[in-house]
């Protein structure tokens, strides 16, 4: 599997996410039936699938089991089709389009939009908290409170709310970089990590891949905030210049283009750096640095 070029690899992780969700989510024929439906509508064929990518090429490096991995890459899914739920809401972005289809408020209507957020959110935890899923507990502990950390109120959640409350507002750049490392940075800093507990790295190794994964985490953000600005609408599967429209500060808005691509090349650079001591292990993390700085949507 490792002479895969990346773009066969990331294809086959990708199918491998899309399989252990579909067996992860509640089947829509359960009751109540239009909740799990819209759960799935979602979650399901769509999304670049990125966190998942992350908690593979961190296991893998980390030794861990592929059920294992599954299972964590399916929780950190549910939290960030979660998040995008909400974050398309009325009351927060208000987007009619994500990956390309209408957002769950749009195709059912608001209530079942909050409850299928709700409802993934609980889902992942669901799974990451099944007994024996790690080969040890304490570990699995440390992956479920690293999860819920990274995905409250002093990660995306809190994240999110600093976007609420910074709208219209010309954010310095320490705020700015504050706010995307908590809203985006928290989930995919996470992924690394889950990735990495499945396994068995000491707490150096985690602390190498840690950095890694916040420049990442940043770095990703960064990208998608300069996409916003440059791409369309087909392209992206979401509405392209809706910073601007809601007025959001944005690496775009306070840095330029130019210089928030220079910013995105640097912290590819300095995420790639990190992994130096894993050496050819480390391959996919370096090629998924390489790829969210690079991609088109
Ligand atoms: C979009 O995330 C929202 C952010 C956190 C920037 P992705 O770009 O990973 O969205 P999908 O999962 O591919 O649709
Ligand atoms: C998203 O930021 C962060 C979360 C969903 C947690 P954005 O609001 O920029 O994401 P998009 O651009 O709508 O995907
Ligand atoms: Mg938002
Ligand atoms: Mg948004
Ligand atoms: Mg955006």
């Amino acid at each position: 599997m490792s002479e895969l070029k990346f773009s066969d690899w990331m294809a086959q992780q990708q199918s491998r996410a899309e399989t252990a969700l579909e067996r992860a989510l509640p089947m829509s024929s359960i009751a109540p039936e239009r909740l799990h439906e819209a759960m799935r509508y979602t979650t399901l064929g769509g999304g670049k699938r990125v966190r998942p990518l992350l908690v593979y090429a961190a296991g893998k490096l980390a030794g861990a089991s592929a059920p294992t991995l599954d299972v964590a890459a399916c929780a950190l899914e549910c939290i960030h089709v979660y998040s995008l739920v909400h974050d398309d809401m009325p009351c927060m972005d208000d987007d009619a389009l994500r990956r390309g289809k209408p957002t769950v408020h749009i195709q059912y209507d608001e209530a079942t939009a909050l409850l299928t957020g709700d409802a993934l959110q609980t889902q992942a935890f669901d799974l990451l908290s099944a007994p024996g899923l790690f080969a040890d507990p304490i570990r699995q502990l440390r992956a479920l409170h690293t999860l819920a950390r990274a995905a409250g109120s002093r990660g995306m959640a809190g994240g999110q709310a600093i976007d609420l409350a910074s709208v219209g507002k010309q954010l310095t750049r320490e705020e700015l970089e504050y706010m995307h490392l908590h809203k985006t940075g928290a989930l995919i800093r996470a992924a690394v990590l889950l990735g990495a507990l499945a396994g068995e790295l000491d707490d150096d190794a985690l602390e190498r891949l840690d950095h890694y994964a916040k420049c990442i985490g940043l770095l990703f953000q960064v990208v998608d905030d300069i996409l916003d600005a440059v791409a369309d609408t087909a392209t992206l599967g979401k509405t392209a210049g809706k910073d601007a429209a809601n007025n959001k500060p944005t690496y775009v808005s306070i840095l330029g283009l130019s210089e928030s691509k220079d910013l995105a090349a640097e912290l590819a650079n300095e995420a790639v750096a990190s992994l130096a001591g894993f050496g050819e292990a480390a391959r996919r993390l370096h090629e998924l640095a390489h790829y969210i700085v690079s991609r088109q949507f």
